[in-house]
């Protein structure tokens, strides 16, 4: 069912709730939904609640969700959607806002965690993460549990904290009666089908005759790629001086017709294509040259490039290579792919492929999230994304990002390329009274020109202050005129910048941060909003860091204090985070 538009005459929160609600119902619910309200309009609103046979049997289901960048909370919907089919009544709980009692309660509990950073939860599951982690999580004896873990097989901890919890459920006393699955980025399937064999397993007996069953098989709860539209490059310029050492691409998309519809602080899934001139190597490498229907399938939608632990066991298994075995026979597979591609698998231990064999060595290319830098409010039917070319040496091999390269490199004015919104409104902007602090060097700054954008057109009465850091101002001031304008017209209230190699002490956003806490503690005390995006593995843990110390210095506060007020700042949801 379409959504429940923000147009419609409810709060914000109204409409949340209400799609929450009305979104995953059954046509039967939303059928007698239709009626009973029909009903209380024609008798002038007076009707009594009927209490006619209820829609579902009062057997809940607690699902949760650990959830970044929004694939597990559609989950928890898919997962809501198949058990009131089966006759449960479904609660969805973000981990955000769990608080442990409510599993206690609970008498059937399904858990969707998404892992995040180098095996971390995702940002805003953090503090529920670690109470649950913890000493004093309370006992879920008799609880029925199943656990979908989502993740990463790039990433050297696979969806480690699905794995956590799983085991933490049951170490707790939970009943796991439906066992947890692994799921890579083409979670669909496996997703779609772990769903169906959960709900089924955990209807209560009584429900024997409402059960309703759902093909899953046919069609995935989680079917992606509906929404991919095609778009026209109609800027494409390099953000940093040509002395610099990054490219940062600056790409303003335009749509044939209108732009699909994002708010600011959505990102833009792009799909891209692999390099030519790797796939190339990979399949004289393979032995599979002179094969163009097979390049161009695997330039166009195989992931090439990653090499985990699980590609190497079938490249063992497929072509049963002695010294490909004798690796994992010795523990080493972990410590071999470490910075290294496929390429290097097939280029070390050479044997001839068939083309299905290296398809199985392959998953399909997934596309990359990059952050809407533009409001529609001010750029119309446009999208900007700023994308950062990755490029490094490992192995004595020069690499490259598949899709940053193939913007920077191969995308062109008067190109084309296909792209999906990936709305997010755990980084939306807040009421447009309120003051808002945004913290984003280098990429991160990119949601934020789309706020103050955002800010400018709707005439926002709250303050806004940004910090941005980079590595030099000469050649890695990323916007620098815009920032410039909206300080200006007054878009922009504030802006501090931390350039980290143009003194010989590296000075980085939170330093910037630390010196003026007196303010930045003084703007949050006021009701300000706190937004950090860009890299996640340093810069938002340290501007955290920085934010706990200067409430410990500004207000005189233990450690311990600080940190509760920085916690509280979290569950109030003024700290905001969007970080990869
Ligand atoms: C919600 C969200 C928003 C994002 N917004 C932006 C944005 O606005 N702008 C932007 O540029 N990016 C953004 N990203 C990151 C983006 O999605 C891609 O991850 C990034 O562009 C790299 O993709 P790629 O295909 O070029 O590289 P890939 O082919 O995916 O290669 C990246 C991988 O290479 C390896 N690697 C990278 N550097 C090194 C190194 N120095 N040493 C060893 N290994 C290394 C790592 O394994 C890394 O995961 C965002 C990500 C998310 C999740
Ligand atoms: C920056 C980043 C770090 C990630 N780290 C891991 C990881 O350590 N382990 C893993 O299995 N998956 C990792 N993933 C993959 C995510 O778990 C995966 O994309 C998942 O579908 C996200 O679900 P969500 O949208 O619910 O957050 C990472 C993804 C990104 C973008």
């Amino acid at each position: 069912m379409s959504p429940i538009p923000k147009t419609a005459p409810f709060a914000e929160e109204e409409i949340d709730l209400l799609n929450r609600v009305v979104g995953t119902a059954s046509p039967i619910q939303r059928a007698w939904l239709a009626g009973f309200l029909a009903g209380v309009d024609a008798s002038g609103g007076l009707l009594a609640p009927q209490p006619a046979a209820p829609a579902w049997p009062a057997e809940p289901l607690t699902i949760v969700y650990a959830s970044e960048s929004g694939n597990s909370e559609k989950l928890a919907g898919d997962i809501a959607k198949a058990a009131r089919k089966s006759g449960l009544k479904p609660t969805i709980i973000d981990m955000a806002d769990l608080e442990l009692s409510a599993l206690t309660s609970a008498k059937r509990l399904v858990v969707v965690a998404a892992t995040w950073g180098e095996g971390e939860p995702p940002a805003r599951a953090v503090r529920a993460y670690n109470e649950l982690m913890g000493e004093g999580a309370p006992r879920l004896d008799g609880v029925e549990f199943g656990v979908l873990a989502l993740g990463d097989t790039a990433y050297a901890e696979f969806c480690a904290i699905g794995k956590k919890i799983d085991e933490r459920l049951a170490a707790l006393g939970g009943k796991r009666v439906v066992d947890r699955v692994d799921c890579d980025l083409d979670f669909a399937g496996p997703a779609a089908r772990w769903i169906g064999d959960a709900v089924k397993m955990l209807i209560p007996p009584n429900a024997g005759g409402r059960v309703i069953e759902v093909d899953f098989g046919a069609k995935p709860a989680a079917s992606p790629n509906t929404d991919i539209v095609e778009a026209e490059i109609i800027e494409h310029v390099d953000l940093n001086s040509s002395r610099s050492d990054k490219e940062t691409v600056h790409l303003a998309l335009a749509f044939e017709g209108a732009a699909p519809a994002y708010e600011p602080g959505d990102s833009l899934d792009l799909y891209a294509e692999n390099d030519p001139d790797y796939v190339d190597e990979l399949l004289r490498s393979a032995g599979l040259t002179g094969d163009d229907k097979l390049r161009a399938e695997f330039i166009k939608s195989r992931d090439v490039t990653t090499l985990s632990a699980k590609t190497v066991e079938t490249y063992a298994e497929k072509t049963g290579h002695q010294y490909v075995k004798a690796l994992i026979a010795d523990g080493q597979v972990k410590e071999w792919i470490a910075g290294r591609q496929l390429i290097d698998l097939i280029a070390t231990f050479p044997i001839a492929l068939d083309a299905e064999t290296l398809r199985a060595l392959t998953r399909p290319l997934a596309p990359r999230a990059y952050s809407i830098a533009s409001s529609r409010r001010e750029v119309g039917d446009e999208a900007h994304l700023l994308i950062s070319a990755v490029r490094y040496e490992s192995h004595g091999r020069a690499r490259k990002g598949v899709a940053s390269n193939y913007v920077a490199e191969r995308l062109k004015r008067g190109g084309r390329v296909r792209v999906k919104v990936k709305s997010n409104r755990h980084f939306g902007l807040p009421a447009p009274d309120k003051d808002i602090i945004m913290v984003g060097p280098g990429t991160g700054v990119a949601p934020f020109r789309a706020f103050v954008q955002e800010r400018r057109a709707t005439e926002a009465s709250g303050k806004s202050w940004l910090f941005f850091g980079d590595r030099t101002f000469t050649h890695d001031f990323l916007y620098q005129l815009d920032w410039q304008d909206a300080l200006k017209d007054g878009a922009l209230t504030r802006m501090d910048v931390a350039f980290s190699r143009d003194t010989p002490e590296k000075i980085y956003v939170q330093h910037k941060i630390w010196d003026r806490r007196a303010e930045v503690v003084e703007w949050l005390d006021k009701g300000a909003y706190f937004y950090v995006c860009g890299d996640a593995k340093a810069m938002a843990k340290d501007v955290r860091a920085a934010l706990v110390r200067a409430y410990a210095d500004v207000k005189a506060l233990s450690p311990e204090a600080s940190e509760q007020v920085v916690a509280t700042l979290e569950r109030e949801k003024r700290y905001l985070q969007d970080t990869y």
